[in-house]
Order: C-alpha cells, then structure tokens, then sequence
C-alpha cells in the first residue's frame, strides 16, 4: 500500500509527492497487536488513518476480513465502520468538548445499532465500567476529566461497538507516566476479553514490547524490519531497529558504559527520500551497494522480515547483549 500527498510550492509549479507510505505490505492476526514504531515522520499515523479508510490510499489493496476495502458499497461500509475504531494520542482533542460523556458515547450506538434508549444507556454503563469509569461520570464534560479519563472515555467510545480492529495511534504518549501504564493494562484487559485486534502506534519500543504481539519497524514510510516481538528484541537484524534500541533512555549509572550505536543526521525528506537504502546516509554499516540499489523486504527466517543488503552477514549477538541487558 501506498499514500503520497501532493504538494504545490505554488499555484503554477508542478505537484511533488509527500512519500508518507511508500510500499508496506503486512499482515495482522485476529487477536493479536501489531506494534508498529518509527521516527517522526516515519509515516506511522498515515498508514493508521489509510487502514482504515479514513484517508485515501494512492494504490494498493487493504483486505479485511478477506474483503478489498476500497470497493465497499454503502451497507459493507457501514459495517467495516462498525467494526473498526481508532483511539487518537490527545484525548481531549479527539473528544467533543461541547458533548457530554454520555453524548459522546451515545453517539457510535445511535448512528451503528437501533437499540432503545434503556439499552444504549445499559451499554454506556457497562463500557464505562469496562474502562475504569463510573455513572458519575456520564454527565461530565471532557474538560471536567483529567487526561487519563478522557484517554479512558476515547478508548470507550472505540469498543462500544465490539470492533475487530482498533488502531491505537500513541494512545498514552499524551499522558502522565504513571497512568501510561494503568492505560496499557487496560488496553491489554479489553483486548483478551473482546479478543480485539490491535494495531498499536509508538515511536517507543519499550512500550511496543509490553503491549505487541508483532513489531513492524518504519523508516521514511518504508518497512525496515518486522517479525515477533522477542525476535526484534533478541535478534535483530536491521541497523535502524538496533540504532533505536540502543537509543533508549535508561535511568541507570551504568548507562555511561552502554555500548551505542551512534546514526547522526536527520530522517530523511519524504518528498525526495535517498536512492537505495533510505537509511544508507545515517547507516554506519553502509556499504557502496547501499546507495545504489534499494533492498526488498526480505524474509530472512521464519516470520523475521528485513530490508537490508547485509542481513546476512551482519551479526549483532554480542552487540544486542550489551545493548538491551539494561532493559532485559
Ligand atoms: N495530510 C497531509 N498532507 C501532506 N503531508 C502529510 C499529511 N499527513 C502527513 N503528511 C506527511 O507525511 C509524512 C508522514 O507523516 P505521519 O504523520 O504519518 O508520520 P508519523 O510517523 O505518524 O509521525 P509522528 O511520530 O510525528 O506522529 C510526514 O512527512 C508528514 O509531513
Ligand atoms: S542496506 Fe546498507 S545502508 Fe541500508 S541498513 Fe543495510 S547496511 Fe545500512
Ligand atoms: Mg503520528
């Protein structure tokens, strides 16, 4: 799948494309969460919006359930609506701040579903006590709840309906780092009771690691290494997923003595992103080849894909050990 957006420098120049997505091709098992993480930049929120049909692809198929989404006629769309939700990073600004908890909950139930008001309200009721919430809660404004509460009341309005999917783009990156966790926890709770399918946005692997089944790691709106999450963790393949692992922050003396792997430079230009390797400027490993041909998505064991042309030789093993027994 791919999403580019136009871009005009002026009225009478010609159009240029934003490369936001560029070629990714996945897949993502019922009940199970797909982790996907990357710079800023990296194109993450936009694949999140293409899946799920709330902005246009450029070309590509996206199946699900087994159908092509983008030839849905009006009863399917409504259903793949129904079936699908998405939780943003603020929550106070992905909710109505002139609609009441109630309203805002009401809403997905009044538009989906010809239930009476006694059993929308039953279910209301129920979904709040399933994120954490109460009735005292029902008749509150988003500016009347603190962050975590109205993170708690998007994540309700995305499961009232008992989706399959949900995308979950940095849904706790907003939030105070003790409630980070508690919104994990819940995310984790709803997903083995309604066996929701989750595809969870973050540009922190440790959180990735918590919450995913799979990780799929972006750079520059192409996939550069996906597979399970303990194989990206102990067996990683691609420079940029051990750049950011060896990137993250431990509160730790001993950190001084951390081996890193050091990428200088910026992510690159999504209107004219580097021929070959896209990572090859920023790459400390990168050899002539890099710059010229740009590597495939290869499968380089069982479930482990990687885009580089030296996976096979690379080996990190002694690396990785120094690298994540920090935070092993
Ligand atoms: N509607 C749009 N019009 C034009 N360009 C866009 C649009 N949405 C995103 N882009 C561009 O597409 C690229 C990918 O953006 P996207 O928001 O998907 O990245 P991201 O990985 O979610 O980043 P972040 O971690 O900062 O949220 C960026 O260069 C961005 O500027
Ligand atoms: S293909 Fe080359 S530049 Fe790209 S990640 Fe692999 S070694 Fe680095
Ligand atoms: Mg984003």
């Amino acid at each position: 799948m791919k999403k580019y957006f136009e871009f005009k420098k002026g009225i009478f120049s010609k159009p240029q494309y934003i490369r936001a997505v560029d070629g990714v091709s996945f897949s993502v098992n019922k009940g199970t969460t797909l982790g996907v993480v990357g710079e800023s930049g990296s194109g993450k929120t936009t694949l999140g919006l293409t899946i799920l049909r709330l902005i246009e692809p450029t070309s590509g198929i996206i199946l699900f359930n087994g159908r092509d989404i983008m030839h849905l006629n009006r009863d399917e769309l409504k259903w793949f609506r129904r079936s699908t939700g998405i939780v943003f990073q603020d929550p106070y600004s992905s909710l109505n701040p002139r609609m009441r908890v109630k309203e805002i909950l009401e809403r997905p139930l009044k538009i989906h579903t010809d239930y009476d008001e006694k059993t929308r309200s039953e279910i209301i009721v129920k979904t709040l006590e399933e994120v954490g919430l109460s009735e005292e809660h029902l008749m509150r404004y988003p500016h009347e709840l603190s962050g975590g509460q109205q993170q708690r009341v998007a994540i309700a309005r995305a499961i009232i309906l008992k989706p399959l999917l949900v995308v979950l783009d940095e849904p706790t990156s907003s939030l105070d780092v003790s409630v980070q966790a508690q919104i994990l926890n819940l995310l984790l709770d709803l997903q083995s009771k309604h066996e929701l399918t989750y595809i969870f946005i973050t540009h922190d692997l440790l959180t990735a690691r918590h919450i995913s089944d799979y990780i799929m790691v972006m750079y520059a709106g192409k996939v550069v290494e996906y597979s399970t999450t303990r194989e990206v963790f102990t067996n990683t393949k691609h420079p940029y997923t051990l750049s950011l692992l060896s990137s993250i922050p431990i509160p730790d003396p001993k950190l001084k003595s951390r081996r890193r792997i050091e990428i200088t430079g910026e992510p690159p230009s999504p209107l004219n992103p580097p021929k070959g390797c896209r990572f090859h400027p920023r790459c400390p490993y990168a050899i002539e080849m890099c710059k010229l041909k740009e590597p495939e998505l290869l499968e380089y064991s069982k479930e482990h894909f990687v885009a580089c042309h030296r996976a096979s030789e690379l080996d990190f093993t002694e690396l990785l050990k120094d690298i994540t027994s920090f935070f092993a």
